[in-house]
């Protein structure tokens, strides 16, 4: 039986895949999903997205490209590894998700048959495409400047290509090597890390979410002050230690978990970080 069932849950509330409707819409994600949403309606071109690593960016782009589900007219491709090592190589994945066929295998034919495609969906057929790139870190110098390139494609009212780069910190010193590239952002933003009041409503959050319906918490205060200090409100960390503490109470047939359990789970982690 899994440990979950034992708390009257229905599914796992802890997991750590990016699934959306586990997803606790902290005033930080609600903001960059607001105004990212915006953005793309008025076709304003370049979001660049930064976070640390677990902050919720791969999440994000579900749910961004989730809740236009509904409007045909909004077009989302995602690229979620874009650790292409050649421009050519990136110009003919992107040749492939927009389903061209330019009539010459060159980087110059790629390019033109992809503005001819964003002219023709875009002016044409009153379409909007939106490219997700996650995980931008992993973008070379040159790719940036192929985004660059991508990002003048425009009429006199607005961006034909409406690109979202999410991407950890660490790829900040390199974008800012491209020439003009954040410049030309509409909108930049860095997604922190919970604060505690957050880091206690998330784990509330995903265990309702699960099922609980217990009338009280199932972690004390005391506990989700120690989470919190321990994780530093990083919602991956959160949802790992939350999994742990579960699965140890349940061993130990605990109803509710306090600052001790989690305390002696920290203390179980550092010793085999040692
Ligand atoms: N706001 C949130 N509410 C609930 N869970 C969250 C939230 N943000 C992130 N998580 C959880 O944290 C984990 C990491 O999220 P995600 O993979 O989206 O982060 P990331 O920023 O893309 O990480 P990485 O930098 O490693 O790619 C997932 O299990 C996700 O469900
Ligand atoms: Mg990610």
């Amino acid at each position: 039986m899994s440990y979950y069932k034992l708390f009257g849950l229905e599914k796992e509330p802890f997991s750590t895949s990016p699934d959306p409707n586990f997803f606790y819409n902290s005033p930080s994600h609600k903001t960059v999903l607001k105004r990212m949403e915006i953005n793309i309606r008025l076709k304003r071109g370049l979001n660049l997205i930064f976070g640390d690593v677990g902050t919720g960016k791969t999440t994000l782009c579900r749910i961004l490209a989730q809740s236009f589900e509904k409007e045909h007219n909004f077009m989302f491709h995602i690229i979620l590894d874009p650790s292409f090592k050649t421009e050519f190589q990136f110009l003919s994945q992107l040749v492939k998700i927009f389903k061209l066929e330019p009539d010459f295998n060159s980087t110059l034919d790629y390019k033109e048959a992809i503005e001819k495609y964003l002219f023709k969906a875009g002016v044409e057929e009153n379409k909007t495409i939106i490219l997700i790139i996650d995980e931008g870190q992993k973008m070379s110098l040159e790719n940036l400047e192929l985004l660059r390139t991508l990002l003048n494609y425009e009429t006199n009212e607005h961006k034909l290509l409406q690109l979202i780069l999410m991407a950890q910190v660490e790829l900040i010193p390199r974008v800012n090597r491209v020439r003009n590239f954040v410049d030309r952002a509409c909108f930049k933003y860095t997604i922190n890390p919970l604060d505690e009041k957050e880091t206690k409503e998330l784990i509330e959050f995903r265990l309702k979410t699960a099922g609980y319906s217990a009338g009280r918490s199932l972690f004390s205060d005391g506990a989700v002050k120690l989470i919190y200090e321990y994780t530093m409100g990083y919602p991956r960390r959160i949802g790992m230690l939350c999994h742990d503490a579960l699965t140890e109470a349940v061993m130990n047939e605990k109803t509710l978990i306090d600052g001790p359990d989690i305390e002696k789970l920290i203390g179980e982690v550092k010793f085999s970080l040692a």
